[in-house]
């Protein structure tokens, strides 16, 4: 396929392309702002394949450049961490909200299959059992807030235009080439360094983890099987609190346990994602990585990658960090 895949130099997008390089053959251009969280290593195995348009989502004239001969968008542009939703939440109404409607609008003018790239977040917190595609939309933070809005917009251009729009609302994804500002890379990095690992609240908060891979190619299962004007979930095989997650990385990485340190808890924090991934499933996808498997991959890839994630923790990251935990980095 020819396909324009939006916020790729981040860590989902740059494994879809990956994938859709590697195993379909496919001709991708990539539009990336290039923020923060995006870089342009990170496409570094598909470098010679693809074409890159630097720009963002919300400038029309750079989407109309880099749409030229797509058949399909896939967008996974966005503002997507919710601690900085909380301390700044207009760039996420910008990105997620308007910048998906110019990609649609783009879409529209050029009659283009369109997938939106979500989450779970979207439906809030869940005690017991897991969200289905029906359940209520009940999002927590200005992050879910703005990702749900746009749902709903990506949805609406195919109920009013007939557009073949679809979603697929991905659980907590973890594997190599993540931002370390998400748990499980900020522990790991902090267990390999010996700064003390940051768990909010009681530490009891569940998470249901996907590999990158897997959602990767769920998503190339929508792309490629699902209905116009649908949603599908793509959850992760295994659930866990997040002190367990602590846990197997200390393991994993030989830290001590001394290096945990109770912090503040995350405002309006949601206490449990589950996601039903049947609808999904009946499609013939399946979450190949066990977490067992999968985190110690994703140890074994930060270990091995300094070059990645050396340049990140010494640059705007540490500030980041100061003023978010309030105290700074070892190194
Ligand atoms: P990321 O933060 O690693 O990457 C985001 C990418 O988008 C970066 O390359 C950044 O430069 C780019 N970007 C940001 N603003 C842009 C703009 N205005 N125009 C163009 N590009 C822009 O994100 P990720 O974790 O790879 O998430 C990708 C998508 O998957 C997001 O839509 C997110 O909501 C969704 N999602 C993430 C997870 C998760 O656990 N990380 C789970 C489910 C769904
Ligand atoms: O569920 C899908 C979502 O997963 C995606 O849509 C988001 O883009 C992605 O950022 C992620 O959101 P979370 O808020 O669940 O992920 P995060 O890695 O920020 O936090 C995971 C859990 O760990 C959560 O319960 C908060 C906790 N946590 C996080 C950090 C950064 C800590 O205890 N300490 C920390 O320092």
């Amino acid at each position: 396929m020819r396909l324009l895949v939006c916020g790729a130099a981040g860590f989902i997008g740059s494994t879809f392309v990956e994938l859709r390089v590697r195993e379909h053959g496919d001709q991708v251009t990539v539009l990336d702002a290039l923020t923060y969280a995006g870089r342009r290593e990170n496409l570094r195995a598909v470098e010679a394949g693809i074409r890159f348009v630097h720009g963002a989502i919300e400038d029309p004239a750079a989407v109309a450049e880099a749409a030229e001969g797509a058949e399909a968008i896939v967008n996974f542009a966005a503002e997507t961490h919710v601690d900085r939703s909380i301390a700044d939440p207009f760039a996420f109404s910008v990105t997620n909200g308007q910048g998906t409607h110019v990609l649609l609008e783009a879409a529209r003018e050029r009659g283009l299959r369109y997938v939106q790239v979500s989450t779970d977040e979207v439906y809030g917190s869940i005690e017991s059992g897991s969200f289905t595609e029906e359940s209520p939309l009940r999002p927590s933070s200005p992050y879910s807030a703005t990702k749900t809005g746009a749902d709903l917009l990506v949805l609406s251009y195919f109920h009013t235009y007939g557009l073949p729009t679809l979603v697929c609302r991905g659980s907590n994804n973890y594997g190599p080439r993540q931002y370390p500002e998400k748990l499980i890379p900020l522990m790991i990095l902090n267990a390999l360094a010996g700064d003390p690992l940051p768990v909010y609240g009681d530490g009891r908060n569940v998470r249901n983890w996907l590999y990158v891979e897997d959602f990767g190619r769920g998503i190339g299962h929508v792309l490629e099987h699902g209905a116009p004007g649908e949603v599908y979930n793509c959850g992760g095989p295994d659930e866990c609190e997040n002190l367990e997650v602590v846990g197997r990385i200390l393991k994993l990485t030989g830290a001590d346990e001394s290096l945990i340190e109770y912090v503040t808890d995350r405002p309006g924090h949601d206490r449990r994602y589950s996601l039903s991934s049947a609808k999904l499933e009946g499609l013939g996808w399946r979450a190949r990585t066990r977490f067992e498997e999968g985190l110690s991959r994703t140890v074994d890839w930060y270990r091995e990658n300094a070059w990645w994630w050396e340049p990140i923790r010494s640059g705007s990251y540490r500030e980041y960090y100061e003023r978010h935990y309030g105290r700074s980095l070892k190194r």
